[in-house]
């Protein structure tokens, strides 16, 4: 496809500063001249890590930001106060986020909502990755597509038609993420395809159900839809070969320049 892949490394709540700083030289001097490379470290480290790849083209983002603006939220970061120390990117969305931390549907689309926004009072946004995924006792009850799509339709609820390239989906089988079994490259290509395909029906005709035709669209070819659970440098290359995964969001294999390197190798 034209999609240039992208590779995100999600550190979440892994790695000291030390740590940080050898992963960051590490990284510097990886190639990453023919995919998007992101990595997002604990808010706390974002400032060091933005700093020691800011010779590279690899974004740094947040692995969340807030439903609101500045004020009197504490604990929370607001997308301007991103913005202005130069990180462009979050993560929204995450199935650690919603499941661990109750973040519903409603709470993903309001942070979607607040991290693209700009207008007359607001003159900023960020980009983001917004993630999804059903868990096992979802896929064992056959109720993959009714939960991805309920997902996405919450999500997309949250992006205008113009904000889309700020976009890039993750798509996460949370039986999958940090567990080693990594989901088939066939299963992870039916639901990124049946993403993609969704997408676009959502602004035809608000019926999610109306999945089977294939319409296309400029939104559904240029959106990047990432994989995501259990990535390794050595199943990367089968899922990157599906045409409708455009790369990974990675994590536990993110936390080494070897393993994420090799899956950016994977990529090249
Ligand atoms: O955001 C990353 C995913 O949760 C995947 O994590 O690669 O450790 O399975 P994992």
């Amino acid at each position: 496809s034209s999609r240039t892949y992208f590779i995100g490394g999600n550190w979440k709540c892994n790695l000291n500063r030390k740590e940080v700083i050898d992963l960051c030289k590490g990284l510097a001097s990886t190639d990453t001249s023919k995919v998007e490379v992101l990595v997002a470290p604990v808010a706390l480290h974002l400032a060091l890590a933005s700093e020691l790849l800011s010779k590279t083209k690899i974004h740094v983002s947040s692995q969340n930001v807030s439903a609101t603006q500045k004020g009197a939220y504490t604990g929370e970061i607001a997308p301007d106060q991103l913005v202005d120390y130069d990180i462009k990117w979050s993560i929204i969305g995450h199935s650690e986020r919603r499941s661990i931390y109750h973040e519903t549907d409603a709470v993903v689309q309001a942070k979607v909502k607040n991290a693209l926004k700009h207008g007359l009072s607001v003159k900023f946004f960020i980009f983001i990755i917004v993630c999804l995924g059903e868990t096992k006792a979802e896929r064992d009850a056959k109720k993959v597509q009714e939960v991805c799509l309920g997902q996405l339709k919450a999500i997309v609820g949250g992006i205008e038609k113009n904000q889309w390239d700020q976009v890039v989906i993750a798509y996460e089988p949370v039986w999958a993420i940090g567990t080693g079994d990594v989901c088939g490259a066939k299963e992870a290509q039916e639901v990124c395809q049946l993403l993609r395909f969704a997408k676009i029906l959502y602004y035809v005709c608000s019926n999610i159900n109306f999945l089977k035709d294939n319409v296309s669209g400029p939104v559904a070819n240029a959106t990047r839809i990432l994989y995501g659970g259990s990535v390794k440098a050595d199943n990367a290359l089968e899922l990157i070969q599906q045409p409708d995964i455009d790369g990974f969001l990675v994590g536990g294999a993110s936390l080494k320049v070897d393993s994420f390197g090799g899956i950016i190798k994977a990529c090249q």
